[in-house]
């Protein structure tokens, strides 16, 4: 007698990964796909997401991914992407914001330092404009990948935000970045209060990957002094984030798939509903026009 095929548990579901082609966030695609669901990539660049989707559809045997181009130092290249996947009429249960850079110089076509547009400010429009999709596919959750790194900050320079990168290292302006991570987290969370769709930011680990290429390289080997996990250890706080942890731990911050206490500035209210607004602010009135080059 044929057995019934077991059902997968994530089948049915549809995930949307920012930053899919390699580090964390590919490992992270493979796997949620590994589990039953279809996945969008949203990545930069069609030739290096080529082979994420090839090994994905090698693994399921089915051609459960797909690639949806995006470049979130790009506010436009944003509402492109996330108007590509509302028009094909699909659910989403899981927005997992995992892209970002670190040493990167310079703004974004919109105006904004480059890591603060990247890291932040794109993901904030992507997670705007599919929101009310993903509070109609509830339960739905969403997934932003942090960093302890929010503890090397002790404060927000809101003018810093709109000139390019002032650091040499642009370490400073990563942590600022992932300190807005957190916040905008936790105030999603907030403001999704009994809506069913539940946020989660997370350290993924020190990890093995690219996202220090763009240091400076007599840096880069102090960065990578201690023992690194690989890509496929990293990815574990963010696939226990999209799959396991209790929705009621919504808002919270994790780091080895525990929750964890962000510093007192993470966890600073007022700060995040500032950040929130400012950013609402920003992505309808850019830092500076299209086309304008000057750096
Ligand atoms: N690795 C660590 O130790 C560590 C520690 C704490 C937090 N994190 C966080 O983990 C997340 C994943 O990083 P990773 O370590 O896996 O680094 P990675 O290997 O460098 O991957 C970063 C991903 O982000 C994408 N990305 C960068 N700029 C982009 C843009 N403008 N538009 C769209 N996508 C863009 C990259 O695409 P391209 O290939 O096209 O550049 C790549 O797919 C990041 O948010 C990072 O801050 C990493």
């Amino acid at each position: 007698m044929p057995q019934p095929t077991p059902t997968l548990p994530l089948q049915g579901r549809i995930a949307l990964i920012t930053g899919a082609n390699t580090g964390i966030g590919r490992v992270t695609a493979r796997e949620l796909a590994r589990r039953g669901a279809h996945v969008f990539l949203a990545c930069r660049s069609a030739e290096r997401t080529r082979p994420v989707l090839d090994e994905i559809r090698g693994l399921t045997g089915q051609t459960s991914a797909e690639w949806l181009p995006l470049d979130l130092a790009d506010l436009d290249s944003v509402r492109a992407c996330a108007q590509a996947f509302l028009a094909r009429n699909l659910p989403l249960h899981l927005l997992i914001n995992n892209a970002g850079l670190a040493g990167a110089r310079g703004l974004t076509r919109d105006g904004f330092e480059m890591t603060f547009g990247v890291n932040h400010l794109g993901h904030f429009l992507l997670t705007q404009l599919l929101l009310d999709r993903l509070k109609a596919s509830a339960p739905a959750r969403i997934v932003t990948v942090a960093s302890r790194a929010h503890k090397r900050t002790a404060g927000i320079d809101w003018d810093a935000l709109t000139r390019p990168t002032q650091s040499l290292t642009g370490v400073q302006e990563y942590a600022v970045s992932k300190l807005a991570n957190i916040w905008f987290s936790a105030e999603l969370s907030r403001r999704l209060a009994g809506s069913g769709v539940s946020t989660y930011a997370l350290h993924p680990g020190v990890v093995d990957t690219e996202v220090w290429r763009a240091v400076p390289w007599p840096l880069r080997p102090l960065l990578k002094l201690r023992g690194l996990l690989t890509p496929e250890q990293g990815a574990r706080t963010s696939l226990h984030c999209a799959i396991d942890a209790p929705a009621q731990e919504s808002g919270l911050y994790y780091a080895d798939s525990h929750v964890e206490t962000p510093t007192a500035l993470g966890r600073d209210v007022g700060m995040a509903v500032e950040l929130w607004q400012r950013s609402e602010a920003w992505v309808q009135q850019p830092a500076r026009a299209k086309g304008d080059q000057a750096d």
